[in-house]
């Protein structure tokens, strides 16, 4: 399927309608190279973080993963920036971590697919993206989606549906947790690309 992609090249940083290019700005970077090396690391994050998921769900049980993701979610951030050279990681306007907490961009764009998925468009390939001015910067940033499934509830469900273990891991390792209450379909959050063209 082609992916449903949702450009906003001149979505601004703040809300203050300006053009997208600082004046000495002369070569507009090379959109598709950017928008080329967000989708490989994307993809890769998201394929790792959810064989981590799975793999330890299968043997361990949702108390066993969810040490797992505890302990390896920020460093597979880590290692997928490494490997592509640019910034990413999994935020949300309801954080677990508070390291995933949104940016004002990002949590103007987590607005736009909430609205999204109200009107029923926010299939899994959206994404928006786009050159946004940061102070004397300009940057690309990428945003896919990312839903709830029936598999995140053991962890991101109601509180009254998660393992008193695992609440117990939970409120121990993120005493600020407001990651809860999920049901499926909704959005959970998104990964988030910065390029620095
Ligand atoms: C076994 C427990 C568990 C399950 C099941 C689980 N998660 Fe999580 N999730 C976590 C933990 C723990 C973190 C915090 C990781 C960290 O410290 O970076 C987290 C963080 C996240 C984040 C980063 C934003 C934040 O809140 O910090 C996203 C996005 C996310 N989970 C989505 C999902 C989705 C989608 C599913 C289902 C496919 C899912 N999770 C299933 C435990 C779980």
């Amino acid at each position: 399927m082609k992916p449903h992609s949702v450009a906003f090249l001149t979505f601004c940083f703040l809300a203050a309608p300006q053009t997208v290019f600082a004046q000495n700005v002369t070569a507009a970077p090379d959109t598709a190279e950017l928008l080329a090396r967000a989708r490989t690391a994307t993809g890769e994050l998201l394929q790792r973080t959810r064989e981590v998921l799975l793999r330890h769900l299968a043997a361990r049980g949702p108390a066993g993963a969810v040490m797992a993701c505890a302990d390896t979610a920020q460093q597979l951030n880590a290692l997928v920036e490494q490997s592509h050279s640019l910034s990413i990681r999994r935020i949300s306007d309801k954080w677990r971590n508070p390291a995933d907490a949104p940016d004002s961009y990002e949590s103007e764009i987590l607005a736009k697919m909430n609205n999204l998925l109200r009107e029923g468009s926010l299939p899994e390939t959206t994404e928006i993206y786009g050159l946004v001015r940061s102070g004397k910067k300009v940057l690309f940033r990428y945003m896919k989606p990312i839903v709830v499934q029936g598999v995140c509830l053991s962890c991101h469900g109601d509180p009254g549906s998660i393992s008193r273990e695992v609440a117990g891991i939970l409120s121990a390792r993120y005493p600020d947790d407001t990651a809860t209450g999920y049901s499926a379909g909704q959005l959970r959050g998104a990964v988030s690309v910065t390029i620095q063209p």
